[in-house]
Formats: C-alpha cells, structure tokens, sequence
C-alpha cells in the first residue's frame, strides 16, 4: 500500500480524493499496488463526507508520518503551501500540486528539494487543467529546442468570450453567469485580467527554455475592457477574439505576452470554446504539436494531479526529471514585441490613418459609421505612437 496525504479539500482536493476512488482498481493494476489517501488537512469540518475520518488540523502530523510517501498539494496560495510543500519534500515525500501560483513563484526551489531529497515536485495541473502538456514537455518533447509556446491557458475568459461572442452579451452579465457556474471566482481579477494565463505562461516557458521566466515581466492584458464592438470588430475581419499567451523562445531572449487576439478561421485557437485549452507547442525538430482539452474543473483539474500521483508511486526513491533554473532568460520589452493590429475607426479618421498608419485598404468595421483596417507587423511602441493621433479608436491585436 502507498500512502497519500491531501493538502486542502477544496474544489481540486475533493476531486483528486474521488478519482483516487473511482479508478482505485485502474490505478493498483497501473502501479503494481494500491494508493490510499490517509490524511485530509484542512482547516474545516466536513460531517458525512467520506474524507471526515481522515480530516487533520496539525500539517505535523502528515509530516512526521513515515508511511506517507506522496503528499497532494491542492490549497491555493502561496502561503503556508509552500512551507508545508518544502517539508514534506525535505522528509523525501513526493509533492504533487496544481498550485500555478506557487509553482510560478517558487518551482525551482522546490524542484530542487526535490532532487535534493531523492523524491518529486510534480505541477501537471498547474497549467492547461487536464490536459498533459508538461509531461509531455519533459518527456516526449525533452529532446527538442522548443521555439514557441502558444495557447488559450484560461478556462473561465475562454467562457465569457464564447458566451459574449454568440448571444451578443455583454462583459458584466457573462461574468456573473460564469461567477454563478463557478467557472469565475467571486473576485475574478485573477482570471479575467489574464494573472491566470500569465503564471502558467511563465511555468510552461520556464520549463521549456530551462530558465525561470519571471511572471511579473509578461506584458498582461485582460479581457474586461472587451465589447460588443470588439466582437464585430473582430467579426468583420474573419476573426473570432481569444485571450491568448504566448511565448517566442529565441537564443537572445523571449518574446511573452498574455492578451486579446483576434485570431482568424484558419487559426486552431479559433475553434477553441467554452471552457477548453489550447497549447501549441512548436519544436526545432517537431514543428508545432497542439494539446486541447478541459482547462478547469474539479476532475479535469483532479485527472492531472492524479496523473502525477502514478507517477510519484512508480517513482518511490527518485527524482522524476523536471527542471529549471534560477537564471532568468532575457525578457522582450512591452515596447519591442511586433504584432499586427486590426484598428476601428470612425470614418471622420480615415485620412488622419492613411497619414499615420500608411493603412490603404478599409472594410466596413460592424459597427454603423465605423471603418476598420489591418496593419502590417509593427512594434507595439511605433503602434500606440500612430494610434494615440486617432480620436475614437479601438484595436485588438491580430494572430494573422
Ligand atoms: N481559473 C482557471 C481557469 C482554472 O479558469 O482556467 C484553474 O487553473
């Protein structure tokens, strides 16, 4: 029998409990032995759940219990996980966690207790929900430079565009439905201003060009400025409008950014809805590989954590491989990034986005009295430079 601890039995910690269950034969037959959960640490009580009798208060008593050899980490937050996440790896207990932020924050450190202590550090859930992109990074994938990570990160913004998109609704009402589903959270700053999207960027360039990429230094833009007029904007050039993250992982530096695209129908992310993730991975040998699936939910969510707890039991006494380092990549500037932009104007502007833009060919923007053009790649400094000399104007970055 290998024992687990769960770490917080919350939305993802109740899941992991339950798939552990549910596939409990599935999963002995996959290990050559049976996984049970003998702890719950949680501050609450829950009367009639099936995890009550194995509730603790104290992390101590998970710490100092030897035959706790894998340890779930499914609280949230930086703080106390980390503490608690650096003890058990410290005791040689394998940590499988979906904790983004921490893992953002503090994945190297604890990575290396890790190696340190002859255990793991496992974060699959923390980026793309269940969909299995990092073992695949540091496995399958291992052998290549990779060159660009690109994707749709972000189940809950992924909801509201859809939703705002095909019932022509607007920001507010799509946000309290998703608040109401339980897609957003009550303060849904973190989803929908793209800090979601961004640490999970960062996990993922991290690991793929084995530096620690810096959260704080991904450009970020949300979507809670996005409108109706957006939308027709992005309509009238073909495009449909998803908050993507991505990464061009170059020898000199790193070009990230997590923002509104109009992406266009020939763009995979195009056909990417509701609460489902995308990740293109693109590889020197390779060339591009595209992961889709359920980027939140409880057992979307569970099914990953899960996926690492096999892999720790298999691994009893090692060090599963995943790596990056302390050395931060050079980081593009804000300034510097090159992209195209589709631009609304009021038609009173046209002369003034000839003269500023060079733009020469308009289409019919959507919205009545409005015209719309498409630039060609320009650096983000020279474009708001351009863009600040029009009155009443709106853009969106485009993925053409
Ligand atoms: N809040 C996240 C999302 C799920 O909506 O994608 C957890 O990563």
């Amino acid at each position: 029998m290998i024992y687990a601890a769960v770490l917080g039995y919350g939305t993802v910690g109740s899941g992991v409990v339950e798939a552990l269950g549910t596939n409990r034969e599935k999963i002995a037959a996959a290990v050559g032995d049976e996984i049970a959960v003998k702890y719950v640490l949680d501050l609450r009580e829950f009367p009639g759940d099936p995890a009550e009798k194995l509730l603790v208060h104290d992390f101590s008593v998970i710490e100092e219990d030897d035959s706790v050899q894998i340890v779930v980490e499914t609280m949230g937050g930086v703080h106390p996980a980390y503490e608690f996440s650096l003890a058990a790896l410290k005791k040689g207990k394998s940590v499988c966690t979906s904790n983004k932020a921490l893992v953002a924050e503090k994945g190297c450190e604890l990575m290396a207790a890790a190696r340190e202590n002859g255990c793991s550090y496992l974060f699959e859930a923390s980026c793309g929900g269940g969909i299995p992109v990092i073992r695949a990074l540091n496995t399958s994938l291992a052998g290549e430079k990779i060159t660009e990570i690109a994707g749709i990160l972000n189940g809950t913004t992924n909801y509201i565009l859809t939703r705002m998109e095909k019932e022509h609704l607007n920001y507010p009402e799509v946000l309290a439905d998703a608040q109401a589903l339980g897609y957003a959270e009550k303060d849904p700053t973190a989803d929908v201003e793209g800090h979601d999207a961004c640490r999970k960027l960062a996990i993922l360039t991290s690991l793929a060009c084995g530096k620690r990429v810096e959260y704080t230094r991904i450009p970020t833009e949300g979507i809670s400025g996005i409108t109706q007029e957006d939308f027709r904007l992005a309509a009238a050039a073909g495009c449909r409008i998803r908050l993507l993250a991505d990464a061009v992982i170059a020898e000199e530096q790193v070009e990230a950014v997590v923002a509104p695209f109009a992406v266009p129908e020939n763009s995979f992310f195009y056909g990417i809805n509701d609460v489902f993730n995308a990740v293109s991975v693109t590889g020197n040998v390779l060339g591009e590989a595209v992961f889709v699936g359920r980027g939140a939910g409880k057992l979307a969510t569970a099914s990953a954590v899960v996926g690492d707890v096999l892999d720790c039991a298999k691994n009893i006494g090692k060090t599963i491989p995943s790596f990056w380092a302390e050395e931060e990549p050079a980081m593009a500037e804000k300034d510097s990034l090159v992209f195209r932009f589709l631009v609304s104007i009021p038609e009173t502007e046209k002369s003034k986005a000839e003269a500023v833009f060079g733009a020469t060919e308009f289409f019919d923007a959507g919205t009545e009295g409005r015209l719309a053009f498409l630039t060609g790649e320009m650096q983000e400094q020279a474009f708001d430079r351009a863009f600040a000399e029009l009155e009443n104007a709106r853009f969106l970055r485009a993925r053409f």
